[in-house]
């Protein structure tokens, strides 16, 4: 197996996408995990939306927004869009959320005018992503997808630049957002590491003390799911900070009401 399929296998779970409806607020529609391709100096994560589960797809005009999580470089939301073809040649349209000018996202379509509407500073785009008024002056950026005429939608994103992927690269690991967050008395906590590494998680309160050893330990799978008991401690915001072979790699936030 080559190095970028063994790498290939362990991404699948780091670069997750989550979709959510358009219709607010905005509803969350599920998780996809992408199949990986290398174009040239990238990584494309294929994104494989199914009408079947995202149904917000199936009438004309409807939309769905994707988050794609734990790119290592910022990456802004994905529009798709039902269009009539014999309109726009096409059926489905995606584009970036973020607007050209400053980088506010752009609104939910526009159900009667199917514009665009920039939440910053008010620049309009069709549905295509093209400029129509304002001033970003430009349009936004527009993804490639594939449908293929029955139940599913292929989206492409640029995920990771491929030189990232050396070998002499330290080992790749992801922790993902604990859900639900914010959580009762219990919540699950997903995480991996590309190669055997040793990793410790630690659950910290605002203050800084350490309040729980979440795992430390050798992890040896490319994906680890725990169940964290959080029914002992006092509501309020945490940080969950993972560390891989001795260096600081993610921190994330931890809310507990009830
Ligand atoms: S950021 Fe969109 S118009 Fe300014």
């Amino acid at each position: 197996m080559s190095f970028f399929e063994k790498r290939r296998d362990f991404l699948k779970f780091f670069f997750l996408g989550t979709v959510t409806s358009l219709i607010t607020p905005h509803k969350l529609l599920g998780f996809v995990k992408p199949f990986l391709r290398k174009n040239g100096n990238e990584i494309l994560g294929i994104y494989g939306i199914s009408l079947d589960d995202y149904p917000e797809l199936i009438p004309i005009w409807g939309s769905v927004r994707i988050k794609i999580e734990n790119t290592l470089m910022f990456y802004p939301k994905v529009i798709i869009v039902h269009v009539p073809k014999e309109e726009y040649e096409v059926d489905f349209i995606a584009i970036s959320e973020r607007c050209p000018h400053e980088g506010y996202p752009i609104k939910d379509l526009d159900p009667d005018l199917h514009l665009f509407e920039c939440s910053g500073h008010g620049t309009l785009f069709d549905v295509t992503g093209k400029y129509v008024w304002g001033p970003a002056s430009r349009d936004l950026e527009r993804l490639h997808l594939e449908y293929d005429g029955d139940k599913t939608i292929y989206l492409e994103v640029p995920l990771y630049p491929l030189n990232k992927l050396d070998e002499k690269e330290d080992v790749l690991a992801f922790l993902n957002q604990n859900k639900p967050n914010p959580c009762e008395n219990y919540t699950t906590i997903v995480f991996g590491t590309s190669e055997p590494a040793e990793v410790n998680i630690l659950l910290f309160d605002q203050k800084g003390n350490e309040v729980m050893l979440v795992f430390s330990g050798k992890c040896i799978s490319h994906y680890n799911e725990l169940l964290l008991d959080v029914s002992k401690l006092s509501i309020g915001n945490y940080f969950l900070k993972m560390i891989v072979n001795g260096k600081p790699f993610a921190t994330r936030k931890v809310i507990i009401a009830r």
